[in-house]
């Protein structure tokens, strides 16, 4: 969807960090794209799989049964964005606090209610308060602040990326620290609150999803319909150690790729619509002749849709709708996966993780 223009809604306000709007948060394209162009090969397969990003991975995926796959997801992803400074939650009970503020912070329900409906938000707000907070993460805020500082984070990182795009001069006032954000937008660079801002959404993005897909994954695989996977997912991860030096590295192991596609199908960690506004040019291609009188809307699906049309899609339906593609979709299958037949659309189908320019930049 994004590919072809759609910008995001101002209902992505309600995740602005400190202020400041991140890559997640940027609504335009052009803005977002020159973000997204620096970041994104600290994500690239390329470097995630290399030794030094791999070498953190494995290390933690030795304690992971021990404690919480939030924890764990919460040590990998500092791990790639803060290595050394990663944390060691899976042991460390001071890390393990900062990892359950983000888990658990609830205040996204006060959130919804403030933009969907402002009004009943004035309201109920006081009694809202007894049930949902506003984002209140000191100890992630700190953990980030002081993270987000030091310049000698491994060059794999994220925040390496970002001060090796530092803007070449601080703030002094708050005029110059609006301008420098309004052009950090337009340069791509990065002061010390981006990139702390960056981080923390960054670190948010990756614990919830991640903790939340090996939850659902590792409980379908416990079901006893399922067992025969896990039987047969589990030979292929042994026959694969077994082969020492000439073993894949894991994300050539087709069983395993199945295995988590069909969790992330049928569980997606975020089900729920994703908000984009139908465009009114046909941004970055020239309309065809019989697109042309179109061009201040799009037509989706045989329908009209005027420009600034609120338009969203959701995972859990995009997985489920059309039964050539995913058939019998309640069922958890991996070998779906497998079959060379259909292959195309069952990836252009798979929304898990949104799809185009805005899609998650984490997927790898
Ligand atoms: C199973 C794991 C994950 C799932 C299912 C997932 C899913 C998604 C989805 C659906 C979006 C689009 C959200 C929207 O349009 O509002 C997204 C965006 C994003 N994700 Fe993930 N994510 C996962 C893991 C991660 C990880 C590990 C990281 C980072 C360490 C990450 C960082 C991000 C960021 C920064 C964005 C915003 C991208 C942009 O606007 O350009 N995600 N993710």
């Amino acid at each position: 969807m994004d590919q072809s223009g759609y910008d995001k809604t101002d209902f992505y306000d309600l995740f602005t960090v400190y202020g400041r709007r991140t890559m997640f948060t940027t609504l335009d394209k052009e803005t977002h794209a020159r973000r997204r162009r620096i970041l994104a090969d600290r994500y690239a397969n390329s470097n995630i799989m290399r030794g030094p990003a791999l070498a953190g991975i494995e290390e933690r995926s030795r304690h992971f049964a021990e404690l919480s796959l939030h924890a764990y997801a919460f040590d990998c992803v500092t791990h790639h964005l803060f290595h050394p400074y990663g944390t060691d939650s899976l042991r460390n009970e001071s890390d393990a606090e900062i990892m359950r503020e983000v888990t658990f912070d609830d205040s996204i329900q006060n959130r919804l209610v403030s933009f969907y409906s402002p009004a009943v938000y004035a309201i109920v707000n006081p009694v809202l308060a007894w049930f949902a907070k506003p984002r209140e993460t000191p100890l992630a805020d700190d953990f980030v602040l002081d993270t987000a500082a030091k310049t000698d984070a491994a060059h794999f990182t994220l925040l390496a990326r970002m001060h090796e795009r530092q803007h070449p001069y601080p703030p002094d006032t708050k005029d110059e620290e609006d301008r420098l954000s309004k052009e950090s937008g337009m340069s791509g660079g990065f002061d010390a609150l981006d990139a702390a801002a960056e981080s923390l959404d960054h670190m948010a993005a990756g614990i919830d999803t991640t903790g939340d897909a090996l939850c659902f994954l590792m409980w379908e695989l416990s079901m006893p319909r399922s067992l025969h996977f896990q039987e047969r997912l589990r030979r292929e991860l042994l026959d694969n150690a077994a082969k020492g030096d000439d073993a894949l590295p894991f994300d050539r192991l087709l069983f395993l790729d199945a295995v988590i596609m069909e969790g992330l199908r049928c569980f997606p960690a975020i089900p729920m619509s994703l908000p984009r506004v139908v465009p009114d040019q046909h941004w970055g291609r020239t309309p065809r002749a019989d697109q042309q009188q179109q061009s201040n809307g799009r037509v989706i699906d045989g329908f009209f849709l005027p420009a600034g049309t609120v338009v969203s899609s959701q995972a859990y339906s995009v997985h489920r709708m059309d039964t050539t593609v995913f058939p019998d979709p309640d069922t958890f299958n991996p070998d779906r996966w497998l079959a060379s037949d259909g292959d195309s659309d069952r990836k252009r189908s798979f929304f898990a993780f949104a799809s185009g320019g805005r899609g998650c930049i984490g997927k790898q």
